[in-house]
């Protein structure tokens, strides 16, 4: 029971550790983590940037004691149609690019830009314009977006060619929206989160020859590198192939090196380790008859091998691995530069089927076999499929 005598020792007690616990925790400041570190480490995936920057710091040397942004999950790909009535009449190769990000990044959102009419979109959807469209359009989380594609750069050029309409619809998608943008060509081997959430505001890669390749690129939206780059694509267009494209993303990354946390350049291994050169396209695609078909013994339903590998397995049995093959360990991305483009004839290869990869006799097979098992596995694909899914 409390007395009076109590209360009068209390009080004051009370009081004094109070004044204890005020002290404590004003010179535990000193003891916090950066106020970068603990925004990060209390922020979503999606955290949105607050600014942090310092603008009235004079200091010659740039602080990087900024607070952390992570590039949003989300997916990218366009598809700009010649006529936007027609189909869209994509490949297998198509659905294998689409489905390995989906499958290793897990996006919030998959977004299809496209200028295509909604009819065309419909027979997509409907399956009516073959398997591999309908496949496509309906992957779980695939937003579909209206593109307009510009027929002139800012600078009076006509923008001539499909691939030159996609550079400008891709560079303003991610300026706007945040996220990963590939090339169709380009197949997820694994996560991409670890540089996502890197803290570096945008990632891109190198290709052969040095310059920063516009096939494979990430940022949050409103990014510095976006914006330069979209501004720069119009003023610098010439019709030429890479001059809007490679050519400013390489200018403006490599300046924006130097400012904290804006840019980060992966080596050409990371994201483009082959490359449009017939000795690279024979090294990715060409079909090696030293290797057993996978399919040697199998029919329609019978189950596949996985092949998974150890750490140390090519070094401790190294008869198991032949000569050829390519170890992907260090590429996040395969951007699969498309032989039939350069009409460069590559050995024992036509198209990417699904039994070109199921039968792993070509280092592109074997680098994306693990994702069409899996779509063989869940039925999704027959072995006799053509690329062309009609
Ligand atoms: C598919 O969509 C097209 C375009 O809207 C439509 O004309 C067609 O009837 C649809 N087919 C099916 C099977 O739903
Ligand atoms: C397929 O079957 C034959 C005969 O049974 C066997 O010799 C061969 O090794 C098998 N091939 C594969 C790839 O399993």
């Amino acid at each position: 029971m409390l007395t009076r005598l109590h209360l009068k020792f209390l009080a004051p007690g009370l009081a004094l550790l109070v004044i204890l616990v005020f002290f404590l925790l004003l010179s535990d400041q000193h003891f916090r983590l950066p106020a970068a570190a603990t925004a990060s480490l209390c922020k979503g995936i999606n955290g949105n940037p607050t600014s942090s920057s310092h603008e009235t710091d004079t200091s010659p040397f740039p602080s990087s004691d900024r607070e952390y942004t992570y590039i949003p999950n989300q997916a990218h790909f366009v598809y700009v149609l010649a006529d936007p009535t027609s189909d869209f009449g994509l490949h297998f190769s198509h659905y294998l690019s689409i489905y390995a990000a989906w499958r290793h990044w897990k996006p919030e959102k998959i977004y299809l830009h496209t200028n295509a009419h909604a009819s065309s979109i419909d027979r997509a959807t409907n399956g009516t314009s073959g398997k591999w469209d309908n496949l496509i359009f309906n992957m779980p989380g695939l937003e579909v977006r209206h593109a307009d594609v510009p027929t002139h750069a800012n600078n009076g050029k006509a923008i001539q060619g499909l691939e030159h309409k996609s550079d400008f619809v891709r560079v303003e998608a991610v300026r706007e929206l945040g996220g990963v943008y590939i090339d169709w060509d380009v197949h997820a081997l694994r996560d991409v989160r670890v540089l996502r959430e890197s803290g570096f505001r945008a990632v891109a890669g190198r290709q052969l020859g040095g310059q920063v390749n516009s096939g494979v690129f990430m940022s949050v939206a409103g990014g510095k590198l976006m914006t330069l780059w979209q501004t720069g694509m119009h003023e610098r267009y010439t019709g030429g192939w890479t001059t809007h494209s490679n050519e400013v993303i390489t200018k403006y990354a490599e300046r924006l090196v130097a400012e904290p946390g804006e840019a980060l350049i992966m080596e050409r291994e990371a994201f483009a380790p082959g490359s449009w050169n017939g000795e690279d396209n024979d090294m990715l695609f060409a079909v090696h008859g030293d290797a057993p078909s996978n399919l040697a013994n199998v029919t329609q339903g019978d189950a596949l091998p996985a092949f998974d590998e150890g750490f140390a397995d090519r070094w401790e049995r190294p008869g198991e691995f032949p000569e050829w093959e390519r170890d992907w360990s260090r590429s996040y991305l395969l951007h699969a530069f498309n032989p039939d483009r350069f009409g460069h004839k590559v050995k024992g290869f036509d198209h990417i089927t699904p039994r070109y990869v199921l039968e792993r006799r070509s280092n592109f097979a074997r680098a994306v076999y693990p994702i069409a098992r899996e779509l063989y596995n869940e039925g999704l694909i027959e072995i006799d499929d053509s690329y062309l899914g009609v």
